[in-house]
């Protein structure tokens, strides 16, 4: 049980596509995702992927009751999802703001498909399949855009609308 150091953008691990997990039910693998918990807990975030610690394997976890960062967003049930795959259930996508603990004081304005369907295993191999919209959507496809080797700044499409949290905010305020 540990929090772990998430790296940072910039850090070639970030940039890897990752392993898949090829055996489920073990200690080695239980005792990753309970520090995953514990360093997302640490860090407040709504999500974590294993190559932000430095393990590059296709896990990650995420979801939340209720988080600061995002106030008005429904609850994300808290998921271990393992090996995933996503389909777009529809091709319609919407601009929303995002973060990264690998990109840490800074926001983007993100791209993402609104509606997919989403399969993967938890640890013990159970399988997952969901179909999800909105903010739930959002933080599966940036989640697994980490095992690809693919961080959120590289899916902004306007570069004015990324920048310093603080920045923004007052630019928001009109100060
Ligand atoms: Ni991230």
């Amino acid at each position: 049980m540990a929090v772990r150091q998430v790296l940072r953008m910039g850090h070639p691990t970030l940039l890897q596509v990752a392993q898949p997990v090829t055996e489920f039910n073990t200690a080695g693998l239980d005792a990753l995702i309970e520090d995953m918990f514990d360093t997302m807990a640490d860090y407040e975030g709504v999500g974590l992927a294993a190559p932000q610690i430095g393990e590059s394997l296709r896990l990650v976890i995420f979801g939340f009751e209720h988080n600061e960062r995002y106030p008005d967003v429904e609850p994300v049930p808290i998921t271990v999802l393992i090996n995933p795959e996503i389909e777009y259930i529809r091709s319609e996508q919407q601009a929303g703001w995002e973060g990264c603990l690998s990109v840490p004081g800074m926001r983007g304005l993100v791209p993402r498909h609104t509606h997919i369907r989403y399969r993967g295993f938890d640890q013990a191999g159970n399988a997952i399949d969901r179909s999800v919209k909105d903010f739930h959507a959002r933080v599966v496809q940036h989640e697994v855009d980490h095992l690809d080797g693919i961080l959120y700044p590289q899916r902004i499409e306007d570069m004015s609308q990324f920048g310093f949290i603080e920045e923004l905010e007052l630019r928001e305020r009109g100060e």
